[in-house]
């Protein structure tokens, strides 16, 4: 593991030392992302002004998550803002900017499964949908194999989009219902490589419809003839006919039956090991991403929390955010769900529009101190690959009972 330079430490505070760590790391509105990339000032001038979360263009406060030797994904202070109109404004009236995704930074390893988990709003999804290319950013680097995105030959582009592919949230949604499940899985392989002889397309369709557990004989039905969970599987099928390097799962289950999820997670990380697929997996609930994920990343507000591999993320969380994401899963014993200390989370998540200075957790964290608003919090190194974006995360707070209580459980 090799680490990248730490710039800044806008928020010193006590705890673990931050130079510790020198380095890395919905349904939208009418916006688009803001065109122009910030132009980066000097590291010094950062200091001055505490950031508004997402508004740290060019200032110099990276929080780094982390870094690998030769990874096959590389994001670096990405930040995506769509531009805003409020509506009945007059055309002269100046857009605002919603900050999605404000800073996040981390690598993947090819052959790793990254989770990323956050409520909903925290830009989940952008962050997904500017790696696979489909939005743009509005500054930071994502690198795929060592190559910028954003300076790729059209060549290039072409080559990505097929390396990259998605399962998105809806799978019915995310199925032309006119075209059988073969045409659909098939679409990909046409379209990119439209030389392959018929024979070998249809071939390819049956192994993969099988490698799903879907029969192949039902290849020339229609995506409503098939279950939730059916249905997902062909969303599997057609995004690894491909055979991408990096397979990005956007709420993969969050839309079927509890019964089903359960298969659906299992396919996955089955096909992760036996393809040797690097992969994303997106979700609010971190019990579904730690079963699949050997990291996960926490989300909040367009920023990353915490860092740690899935298992010690999910025992020993340490950002106050993370402990209440896991505090909210409910223990399945009746008696000790009611006996169970819950952590207080107030207030709703702030607008991106408008995110708090400082850390952006601050406006609902119970361990917050008036410095919390000052500046961006460093992402300390716990060791072990955990990093944690909460100088006071030692600190004893009602999060820790909560903990204690669920462990009891
Ligand atoms: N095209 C867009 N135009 C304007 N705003 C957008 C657009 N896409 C997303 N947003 C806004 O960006 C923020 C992050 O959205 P995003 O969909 O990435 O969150 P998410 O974490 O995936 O949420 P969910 O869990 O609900 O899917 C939200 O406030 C959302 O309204
Ligand atoms: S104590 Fe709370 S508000 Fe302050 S830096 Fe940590 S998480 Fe953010
Ligand atoms: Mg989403």
């Amino acid at each position: 593991m090799t680490d990248r330079k730490d710039e800044t430490k806008p928020h010193q505070a006590p705890g673990r030392d931050a130079a510790a760590d020198p380095t890395p790391g919905a349904p939208p509105a009418s916006g688009t992302p803001a065109a122009t990339p910030p132009s980066p000032e000097p590291a010094d001038v950062a200091h001055k002004d505490a950031p508004v979360a997402g508004e740290a263009e060019g200032t110099g406060t990276k929080q780094y998550t982390g870094a690998i030797e030769n990874p096959i994904l590389r994001v670096d202070d990405l930040r995506v803002a769509f531009d805003i109109r409020p509506r009945g404004a007059w055309p002269w009236t100046p857009s605002k900017k919603l900050h999605a995704v404000g800073g996040v930074s981390f690598d993947l390893a090819p052959g790793e499964s990254l989770g990323v988990v956050g409520e909903s709003g925290s830009g989940k999804s952008t962050l997904a949908r500017a790696i696979v290319g489909t939005i743009g950013s509005t500054g930071g680097r994502i690198e795929f194999e060592g190559e910028d995105l954003a300076s790729m030959s059209e060549r290039q582009r072409r080559a990505h989009r097929k390396d990259v592919q998605m399962v998105f949230q809806d799978p019915l949604a995310a199925l032309n219902p006119r075209m059988t499940v073969g045409d659909i899985i098939a679409e990909p392989l046409i379209t990119h490589e439209p030389k392959t002889p018929r024979k070998e397309v249809r071939r390819r369709v049956a192994e993969l419809m099988e490698r799903v557990g879907l029969l192949p004989n039902l290849v020339n039905r229609y995506p409503h003839e098939f279950s939730g969970g059916q249905c997902q599987r062909i969303g599997i099928a057609r995004a690894l006919i491909l055979k991408p390097k990096l397979l990005i799962c956007d709420e993969p289950v969050s839309a079927l039956d509890v019964s089903v999820q359960a298969q659906v997670v299992n396919l996955l990380k089955e096909l992760q090991r036996d393809m040797g697929l690097a992969m994303i997996f997106i979700a609010h609930d971190l019990s579904v991403v730690k079963h699949i994920s050997d990291r996960i990343v926490v989300m909040y507000l367009g920023r990353v929390m915490e860092v740690a591999p899935s298992k010690m993320l999910a025992t020993e969380p340490e950002h106050p955010y993370t402990q209440a994401l896991i505090a909210s899963v409910p223990i399945p014993d009746p008696v000790l769900e009611r006996q169970r200390q819950r952590p207080v989370l107030g207030g709703e998540l702030p607008s991106p529009m408008s995110p708090p200075s400082g850390c952006v957790f601050r406006t609902r964290c119970p361990k917050a101190k008036p410095d919390c608003a000052q500046g961006l919090p460093p992402m300390l190194d716990l060791g072990g690959g955990h990093r944690v974006a909460c100088p006071y995360h030692e600190e004893p707070s009602v999060l820790d009972a909560a903990r204690q209580s669920r462990r009891a459980g």
